[in-house]
C-alpha cells in the first residue's frame, strides 16, 4: 500500500512540474509511514513539508496542490491535510479485504520483490577453523542465514560463501603440534584443548615457534606433507561447524565453504594487477594502496597493505581476490558481508580498491552488513565464569536444557519424547530469535531469562502465538467442521479486524525492507506486532461463536492468513513453528 501511495504522489508531483508549480529536477525520497493515530487515517506523508522550500510555497498550500493533482485510486477513500502540511491517507477497507483474499489464495502470500531478481553473494559465518566456533560466530551465521532466506523467498539467486579462516599463521602452530604429538582423531575432536596445548608450546618454546613459522611458509608453498596434515585438521574443524549449522537449522552446507586458502594462488595476481592499474605504492618495503578518502584524524593517509615487506599477503589481499571472484566467476549483482562492525573500515577499503582496480563490474552492489558485539547479561563481553570464550555447543546445550525445564513446567503431562523435541525447538529458536530481533548494528546482551520469556518480543511468545492460531482450527475440527480456504470472503467490520488486516497487508513490504537493508529485526518487530493484533482480534471477535456463517468464515480466513504469515515469517528467520507447546 505504501508503494501505491508513493506512486500516486510521484504522479501528482510530475503533474505539478508540468503545470509549473514545482521546479524541474527534484528527486525527493517520498516518505510514507503508518499513521500514528488511526483517527487521522492509515498512512501519512510529509512530502509537502519536504518540497515547500524548493517550491517556494507554504507547506499547506503545496499540500493542497498535491491533493488536487493526486490521481484517483480505488484503494484510497480520502486524503486529508493535517497540522503543518501532512497528507493523511485513508485506505478503502473493501479493497484491503480483497487484497487479503488474494493473498490467502497465493502460495507466497502475494509477496513480490521490489525490483528485478538478482544474483546475491552472501558472505556469512566464516569462523576461524583453528578454534571451535564460539559465540562470536553466532551473529554472522544467524543474521546472514535469515537475510539469505528472505532474498531467496523474493526470488533472488543466493550464493552462500563461508569465507572460513583456514590459512593464517595459527595453522603453522597447529601443524607443528600435530607433528610432535600425533593426535588421534578423538583427541582432535576437542579442538579447543588442542589449540590451547599448541598455543602453550608456542608461547613456551622459541624453537617450537620457529618451527611453526617455517611450517606456514612450507604449507603456503604447497608442501605435500604439510598440506595433508592441514587437510586432516581442517576437515575435522569443518565437521564441527557443520554440526553446529545443523543444530542451528541454518542452510549452510560444506559446498558453501570457500575459505581463505581457496584464494592463495590468486594473491600474487591481485598484487600484480593492482600494480598494472597504477594503484600500488611501496612504503617501507610493503606494497600499499593509498586512497584519499581514508585518512587518520590528523590527515595522514591510511594505507591498504596488500603485501608485507617480507612478501606475505594479508587479510585484505584475500578479500580482494574473493570479491573479484564473486564478480567475475559467481556473476554477483550484489555482495553482502555479514561481518563484525569492527571490520567496517576494512570493507570500505576493500570495496573502494576493488572498484578502482576494476575487479568488480560497475553495477555490482557491495554492502558490509556489520553487527555489534555480543555481551553477557552484565553488558560486558560474553565470557565463561572463568573468563574463557563460550563454546557455541555449550551455549546451545544450556538453551535446550533451560527450555526443557520451562516447557515441562507448563505441560507436566506431555510425554517425555515430545517434551524433549519441543524443548529443542524452543531453546534453539530462543537463541536465534534473540539475536535476530535486535538491530544488528547495536551491541546486544545475551540473556537466557529474557530470551526464554513467554512475554515480549521473544521466540516462545511468537511460537505460542502461532499455536493459538493453530488451536482455532483444531477446535473447529473437534466440532466436526473443516476450513476451506477457497470459500467465502473477508469482511472487515470490527476495528480489531481492520487493524489486523491492515498489518497483514504489510507483510510484503516488510520482507522487502529486510532484503534491502539486511535487517531481520524489522521482520521480528512485524511478527510481534501481528501476534499482538491477532490477540486483540481473538479476544474481541468470537470466531467459532460468530453471529452467522459468513462472519465465521471471514474470521477463519483472517486467522488462517495470520497463521500462514506467522509461519512463513518465522520460517524465513529460520524458526520452525510447533502445532502445540
Ligand atoms: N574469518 C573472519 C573473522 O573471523 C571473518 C571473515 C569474514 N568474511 C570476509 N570476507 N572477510 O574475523
Amino acid at each position: 500500500m505504501k508503494d501505491t501511495i508513493r506512486q500516486l504522489i510521484q504522479q501528482a508531483l510530475s503533474q505539478l512540474v508540468t503545470d509549473g508549480v514545482l521546479p524541474e529536477g527534484l528527486t525527493p525520497a517520498i516518505q510514507v509511514e503508518n499513521a500514528k493515530d488511526k483517527k487521522n487515517g492509515d498512512f501519512a506523508s510529509n512530502i509537502a513539508m519536504m518540497l515547500a522550500k524548493p517550491a517556494g510555497m507554504k507547506p499547506r498550500d503545496l499540500a493542497e496542490k498535491i491533493v488536487a493533482a493526486l490521481p484517483a485510486d480505488e484503494q484510497i477513500t480520502q486524503v486529508d491535510i493535517a497540522g503543518p502540511g501532512f497528507l493523511n491517507f485513508f485506505q478503502n477497507t473493501q479493497a484491503l479485504a480483497s487484497r487479503l483474499d488474494e493473498a490467502l489464495a497465493d502460495a507466497t502470500l502475494s509477496v513480490r520483490k521490489n525490483g528485478p531478481a538478482q544474483r546475491v553473494v552472501v558472505d556469512l559465518s566464516a569462523p576461524n577453523l583453528a578454534k571451535e566456533m564460539h559465540v562470536g560466530h553466532l551473529r554472522s551465521t544467524i543474521i546472514g542465514d535469515g537475510v539469505a532466506s528472505v532474498l531467496e523467498f523474493l526470488g533472488d539467486t543466493v550464493i552462500r560463501q563461508n569465507h572460513v579462516g583456514d590459512w593464517g599463521t595459527q595453522f603453522g602452530m597447529l601443524l607443528a603440534y600435530l607433528q610432535e604429538t600425533p593426535a588421534t582423531s578423538d583427541e582432535l575432536a576437542d579442538l579447543e584443548n588442542f589449540y590451547r596445548a599448541a598455543k602453550g608450546r608456542f608461547d613456551e618454546s622459541e624453537e617450537f615457534a620457529e618451527r611453526a613459522r617455517g611450517l606456514v611458509v612450507k604449507l603456503q608453498a604447497g608442501d605435500a606433507e604439510c598440506l595433508s596434515l592441514w587437510t586432516r585438521f581442517k576437515d575435522i574443524s569443518l565437521s564441527h561447524c557443520q554440526e553446529v549449522y545443523e543444530r542451528l537449522n541454518v542452510k549452510l552446507t560444506p559446498k558453501d565453504v570457500m575459505g581463505e586458502s581457496a584464494y592463495n594462488d590468486d594473491l600474487a595476481n591481485v598484487v600484480a594487477d593492482l600494480k598494472k592499474a597504477g594503484l600500488l605504492v611501496e612504503s617501507n618495503g610493503a606494497q600499499c594502496v593509498f586512497l584519499e578518502e581514508f585518512k587518520t584524524a590528523e590527515g595522514t593517509p591510511l594505507p591498504v597493505i596488500v603485501q608485507k615487506a617480507g612478501g606475505g599477503y594479508l587479510y585484505a589481499t584475500t578479500d580482494l581476490a574473493a570479491i573479484r571472484y564473486r564478480s567475475n566467476v559467481l556473476k554477483a549483482d550484489r555482495a553482502l558481508y555479514f561481518v563484525d562492525q569492527r571490520q567496517a573500515l576494512h570493507f570500505q577499503q576493500v570495496f573502494e580498491v576493488a572498484r578502482r582496480a576494476g575487479f568488480v563490474t560497475n553495477g555490482m552492489q557491495m554492502e558490509h552488513m556489520g553487527f555489534g558485539t555480543m555481551n553477557g547479561a552484565d553488558g560486558r563481553p560474553f565470557k565463561t565464569r572463568d573468563g574463557g570464550t563460550v563454546k557455541l555447543v555449550d551455549l546451545l546445550d544450556e538453551a535446550e536444557e533451560r527450555a526443557y525445564t520451562l516447557v515441562k513446567e507448563k505441560n507436566p503431562d506431555v510425554a517425555e519424547d515430545e517434551l524433549r523435541s519441543i524443548a529443542k525447538a524452543v531453546g534453539i529458536s530462543a537463541v536465534k530469535y534473540a539475536d535476530l530481533s535486535k538491530h544488528r548494528a547495536s551491541d546486544y546482551s545475551f540473556n537466557f531469562d529474557q530470551m526464554l520469556s513467554f512475554e515480549g518480543n521473544t521466540a516462545p511468545y511468537l511460537l505460542y502465538a502461532y499455536t493459538r492460531v493453530a488451536g482455532v482450527f483444531r477446535k473447529l475440527e473437534e466440532k466436526g467442521e473443516s476450513f476451506n480456504a477457497s470459500e467465502g470472503q473477508i469482511i472487515l467490520d470490527a476495528a480489531q479486524e481492520q487493524d489486523l488486516a491492515a498489518r497483514l497487508a504489510q507483510f510484503g513490504e516488510t520482507v522487502n525492507t529486510v532484503a534491502d537493508k539486511g535487517t531481520p529485526h524489522v521482520l521480528c518487530a512485524y511478527l510481534y506486532d501481528l501476534a499482538g493484533l491477532f490477540s486483540s482480534f481473538y479476544e474481541n471477535c468470537p470466531i467459532l461463536a460468530a453471529e452467522n456463517p459468513e462472519q465465521q468464515q471471514s474470521r477463519l480466513r483472517l486467522a488462517a492468513l495470520t497463521g500462514r504469515t506467522l509461519k512463513q515469517g518465522l520460517q524465513l528467520l529460520g524458526l520452525d513453528t510447533l502445532e502445540r507447546m
